[in-house]
């Protein structure tokens, strides 16, 4: 990390359920740029540890946590989007870090990390979402790549009733094309 300090980048396991839960309510709370409002929330401890175990056992969807001194930074993923023929060469990216943990080189080395495991995995094209005015977030995909592809006008609908539209962006990791 920049700040000198060692993060591991593991896969979650479900010993870490309840530390995931706590580091999933506390991450909704810190950015309005995240799906789920800290309420939603709402898996039980049971629930969480079957959901990590599930994760484990699949070959297109992995999900990473970041440790630093035994705590959860953050975690990312990949997930295949749909496993029909036609559209099974693509995967989603997800990342998020706690507050505390911004701008110290994580979401790097995790996009570098995901990258090479989508390559690995056989995807073709990587994709993600990102909320207008996340520029920290727009500035790491474009620095790896990334880019924008589409909009959603829209997309968020926040508790005092503003929007903010999506904006889409992808790479692609196949073979060159002709
Ligand atoms: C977005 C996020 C994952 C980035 O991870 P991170 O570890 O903070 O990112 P890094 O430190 O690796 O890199 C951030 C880069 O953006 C740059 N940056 C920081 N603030 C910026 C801003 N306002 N505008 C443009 N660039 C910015 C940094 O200088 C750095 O670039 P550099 O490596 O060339 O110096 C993290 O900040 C986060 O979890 N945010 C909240 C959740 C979220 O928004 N997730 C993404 C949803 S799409």
């Amino acid at each position: 990390m920049k700040d000198g300090r060692t993060c591991f980048l593991q896969p979650t396991t479900p010993e870490y359920a309840e530390k995931m839960l706590e580091y999933l309510h506390q991450t909704a709370a810190e950015t309005p740029f995240l799906l789920r409002e800290p309420e939603e929330i709402t898996y039980t401890l049971d629930a969480e540890r079957a959901i990590l175990k599930d994760l484990l056992g699949k070959n297109d969807t992995v999900m990473m946590m970041a440790l630093v001194d035994g705590e959860i930074a953050g975690n990312c993923s990949i997930a295949r989007i749909d496993p029909k023929k036609r559209i099974r060469h693509r995967c989603s990216l997800a990342i998020a870090l706690k507050k505390d943990y911004w701008n110290l080189g994580i979401g790097s080395a995790m996009m570098e990390y995901l990258t090479e495991l989508a390559i690995q995995i056989g995807f073709d094209q990587m994709e993600l979402g990102v909320i207008e005015g996340n520029d920290r977030a727009k500035a790491l995909y474009e620095k790896n790549g990334f880019v924008e592809t589409g909009k959603i006008v829209n997309s968020m609908k926040y508790d005092d009733g503003s929007y903010r539209d999506e904006i889409i962006m992808s790479k692609w990791i196949g073979r060159p094309k002709e």
